[in-house]
C-alpha cells in the first residue's frame, strides 16, 4: 500500500511516500528556519502562510522521488496536531483536497505518536516497552503496554528539553534553533566544567523541569568577563551534560516501576550523538532510535503510522480535526 504522509504542525513543510508502512520511498523536507531566526522562536503566523505556499511543491517532489502518480496513492495521511493550529490547518486542508478530488482514504495521526513510530520502523516493535519523545515542544516518557496504547508516565512542568537547548543557544549567541549548535560547540568542552545539575520535582520524581537549568546557565555566563570560545564549549558540555543526566535519571527510575522489554525514541533532540552514546553506556536493555534523518519532524513517520492505524481502524471521515493539543493514545 502506498501511502503519501504530510507533515505542517510546526515549522517543517514535509511530504513522503512509505510502501507498507516501512519502506520509504520519498521524503522531502522543506524546513522554515530562515523565516524564523530572527524571532528566537516560530512566529506561527509566518509558518502558516509559508506552509500554505509550499506544500502542494513539496507533495509533488514527494511523489517524483519516489516514481509514482498521485493516483497510485492508496492512502493519504496528515499530522492534525499537536502543535500550531493555523499550520496544522495548512496541511490538513490540503490533505483533505486531495482525499475528495481523488477519492481516496484519509486518515489523521497524531505527530508525537508518530515520533515514537520513527524508531520503530526498521524492526518489529516489542511491548510492552517505554516510549520517549525529545523535540522543542515535548518531553515525555509514556510506557507502552502494546503498540498504539499509551500511558504518560513523566512530562515537563515547565520548558521542553529542544527549547531548553534552543534558549540556552540564544544565550551563547546562537540562532534558533540551537540544538545542533550548542551539541557541536559543546564537543570542544569540559563538561564538568561548571557544575549544573539535573532538576527534581518536589512530589513528582518523573517529572522533568529545565527552567531552573537554563537560568543555572545565565548566570554562569553573567559572571564571566570574557567570553571565550573555550568558556561556551565549556558552558555548553556542560549544560548538555546535566539536561541528558535528567533525561537518563527518569528513564532509570521509569524502569523501575513499569515493566519494558525495550526503550523507543523519537523528536529532533534525539538527533544528539552525546546522548545517543550516553544511553547505549548506560543501559542494557535494546534502545531504538531513529535514523538521524527522522528525528526531526518528517512526514515519512506520518505515512508510516498512518498505515498501521488504517489497517486497526480504517479511515477518517473528511471532518477529521486540527488539534493544537492531543494526548498520547
Ligand atoms: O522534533 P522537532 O524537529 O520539532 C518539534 O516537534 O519540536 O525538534 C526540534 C528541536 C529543536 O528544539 C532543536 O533545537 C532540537 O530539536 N534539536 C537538538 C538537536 N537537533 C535538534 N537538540 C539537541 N541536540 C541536537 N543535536
Ligand atoms: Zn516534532
Amino acid at each position: 500500500m502506498y501511502v503519501l504522509g504530510i507533515e505542517s504542525t510546526c515549522d517543517e513543510t514535509a511530504a513522503s511516500v512509505v510502501l507498507d508502512g516501512k519502506k520509504i520511498l520519498s521524503n522531502i523536507i522543506q524546513s522554515q528556519t530562515e523565516i524564523h531566526e530572527g524571532f528566537g522562536g516560530v512566529f506561527p503566523e509566518f509558518a502558516a502562510r509559508e506552509h500554505q505556499k509550499i506544500l502542494f511543491t513539496i507533495i509533488d517532489q514527494a511523489l517524483t522521488e519516489a516514481g509514482i502518480s498521485m493516483n497510485q496513492i492508496d492512502l493519504i495521511a496528515v499530522a492534525r496536531g499537536p502543535g500550531l493550529i493555523g499550520s496544522i490547518l495548512m496541511g490538513l486542508q490540503g490533505a483533505k483536497i486531495l482525499s475528495l478530488s481523488l477519492q481516496k482514504p484519509l486518515i489523521g495521526v497524531n505527530h508525537i505518536e508518530a515520533h515514537i513510530y520513527a524508531a520503530m520502523m526498521d524492526s518489529s516493535p516489542v511491548f510492552p516497552s517505554l516510549g520517549l519523545v525529545l523535540s522543542g515542544g515535548h518531553t515525555n516518557i509514556s510506557h507502552m503496554p502494546s503498540f498504539g496504547k499509551y500511558t504518560n508516565i513523566s512530562t515537563t512542568v515547565d520548558d521542553a528539553i529542544g527549547e531548553a537547548f534552543d534558549k540556552v543557544g540564544s544565550l551563547l549567541g546562537i540562532p534558533y534553533p540551537g540544538g545542533a549548535k550548542v551539541e557541536k560547540i559543546a564537543e570542544q568542552g569540559d563538561a564538568y566544567s561548571y557544575p549544573f545539575k539535573p532538576a527534581k520535582v518536589k512530589n513528582a520524581p518523573l517529572a522533568f523541569s529545565f527552567s531552573g537549568l537554563k537560568t543555572a546557565v545565565s548566570y554562569a555566563l553573567k559572571k564571566e568577563t570574557t567570553l571565550t570560545d573555550q568558556i561556551r564549549a565549556d558552558i555548553a558540555a556542560s549544560f548538555q551534560r546535566a539536561a541528558f543526566d535528567a533525561i537518563k535519571e527518569k528513564i532509570s527510575l521509569a524502569l523501575t516501576q513499569y515493566e519494558s522489554k525495550a526503550i523507543y525514541l523519537g523528536g529532533g533532540v534525539t538527533g544528539n550523538q552525546y546522548f545517543r552514546e550516553l544511553m547505549k553506556k548506560c543501559f542494557s536493555l535494546p534502545i531504538h532510535f531513529p535514523k538521524k534523518e527522522l528525528c526531526m519532524d518528517n512526514a515519512a513517520m506520518i505515512a508510516g503510522l498512518g498505515y498501521q492505524l488504517f489497517q486497526k481502524q480504517g479511515s477518517d471521515p473528511l471532518t477529521v480535526g486540527a488539534e493544537p493539543r492531543i494526548p498520547l493514545g
